[in-house]
């Protein structure tokens, strides 16, 4: 993939889909490093389900079809020289408090880095599709951060649906004065 951000899309997708209420996106950087982690309350998976997700190639005949969000998002962080994390505890297991917490350290600096990209397009695709689930979207940079909440935005908002044109423009917006100043 082309973009980091592209690779998050695809792992808070996951999140949607596991019927959190919660997701949230954190970006910590440092001058050498990145860490991306996507939290949810969702249904978690499986201890078998962790162990093959971080692992499809080496699977037996028998083993059902699963994708490749996780897999390319730990390759980019291990071909910078870092490193996938993935616990996830399944409500089965627990009922009340369970989610998945999934994280990749990635080394700037090395010559196989993809870069982060359209970050604040991501958060915006992901606020669009997200229904009634909320989202955390925080990034923290050795200059300052750059923060949004969903629930803060629905305080305000009342009624109106985050996914109204009007609101997503507003969002973006907010999103890119916040990069601005912190990039100025
Ligand atoms: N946050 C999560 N909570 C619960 N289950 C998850 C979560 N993330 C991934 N999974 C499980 O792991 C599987 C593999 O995820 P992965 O993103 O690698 O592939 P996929 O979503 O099945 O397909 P795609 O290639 O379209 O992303 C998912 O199908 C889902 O069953
Ligand atoms: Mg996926």
């Amino acid at each position: 993939m082309k973009e980091l951000s592209l690779n998050i899309l695809d792992i808070a997708q996951n999140s949607l889909t596991a019927k959190s209420t919660l997701v949230e996106i954190l970006l910590e950087e440092t001058d050498e490093t990145l860490r991306i982690t996507v939290r949810d309350n969702g249904c978690g998976m499986s201890e078998d389900m962790v162990r093959r997700v971080t692992d499809p190639f080496c699977t037996s005949r028998t083993t059902r079809k699963v994708g490749l969000g996780i897999p390319f998002f730990k390759l980019a962080a291990e071909q910078t020289g870092g490193r996938l994390e993935l616990e996830s505890v399944s409500q089965d297991v627990s009922p009340e408090n369970h989610g998945t917490v999934i994280s990749g350290l990635f080394y700037k600096n090395h010559l196989d880095f993809t870069p982060l990209g359209d970050v604040v397009s991501t958060v915006c695709t992901l606020i669009q599709g997200c229904g009634g689930v909320d989202i955390v979207f925080r990034h923290t940079m050795p200059n300052g951060e750059v923060e949004t909440d969903t629930r803060e935005i629905r305080a305000m908002l009342g009624d109106i649906p985050l996914s109204e044109p009007e609101i997503l423009m507003w969002i973006r917006g907010n999103l890119e004065e916040q990069y601005a100043e912190v990039n100025h």
